[in-house]
């Protein structure tokens, strides 16, 4: 990357290195990633920190995640359920589970990490029909165009007090383009609107550059 693209790179490893750091599992987990069918796509590790803040700060033990890559946001969050906390990751592609499992082995969280292999909406629907125990914290981060439909699992997966954090909305100022020809970034405004019609759910989503660019969280709070 260029110009300004770079200085945003510059500020993120700064950043990392100053105040976040990685150890030697979650290095391994993030450079794995080139193995993956969508090589370089995880969250960086300042965001990956932020994920396990935010479930620590609402004692998060059960966490689901659509989009599992390598694991890396797999791990951060694993950490943050702690020892006898559930990590449940939804991931289409068997080759990348099969490295996540191997990333969570090595970071000694594959007890609490549980990859689920099929399309996401198939695997949530399956743990919505066996009566699975709510979440706590939900981070949507697969395939955008479908995102609306994962918010609506994640509300038959949930509780009140549940926060549900979804990756990618601002797509380098896409999201505002209201006739968007991109599925995603439509997938992407359908989603926000269904959020911001929920009379149960409160919802801010701010954006960030960096590492990967322009681009931005929302962060969902289940209120009822
Ligand atoms: N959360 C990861 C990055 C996920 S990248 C991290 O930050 O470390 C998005 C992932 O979603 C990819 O691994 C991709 O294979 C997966 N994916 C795409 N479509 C999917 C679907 N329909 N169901 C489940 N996973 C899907
Ligand atoms: C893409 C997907 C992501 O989840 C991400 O964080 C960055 C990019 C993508 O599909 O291009
Ligand atoms: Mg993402």
């Amino acid at each position: 990357m260029t110009g300004q693209h770079s200085s945003w790179s510059d500020v993120d490893h700064y950043l990392i290195d100053t105040l976040v750091g990685e150890d030697d599992a979650l290095a391994a987990a993030r450079l794995s990633s080139r193995d993956t069918t969508a090589p370089g796509i995880e969250v960086t590790a300042n965001q990956g920190r932020l994920l396990k803040m935010l479930a620590e700060l609402i004692g998060a033990r059960r966490v689901i995640e659509f989009g599992t890559l390598a694991g890396y946001s797999a791990i951060w969050l694993a950490r943050a359920v702690g020892d006898g906390g559930v990590v449940t990751s939804l991931e289409l592609e068997e080759q990348n589970a099969g490295i996540a499992r191997a990333n969570a082995e090595r970071a000694g969280v594959a007890d609490r990490v549980d990859v689920v292999v099929g399309p996401a909406r198939v695997s949530a629907q399956a743990l919505v029909d066996a009566g699975a125990e709510p979440y706590d914290f939900a981070f949507i981060d697969a395939d955008k165009q479908s995102t609306p439909e994962y918010l609506r699992l994640v509300l038959e997966l949930t509780h009140p007090g549940s926060v549900i954090v979804i990756d990618n909305v601002v797509r380098g100022g896409a999201v505002a383009d209201q006739d968007s020809a991109d599925e995603q970034v439509q997938g992407i405004r359908t989603a926000l609107a269904d959020v911001a019609a929920n009379p149960a759910l409160e919802a801010t989503a701010l954006q960030t550059v960096g590492l990967k660019g322009w681009d931005g969280f929302a962060i969902i709070r289940r209120v009822s």
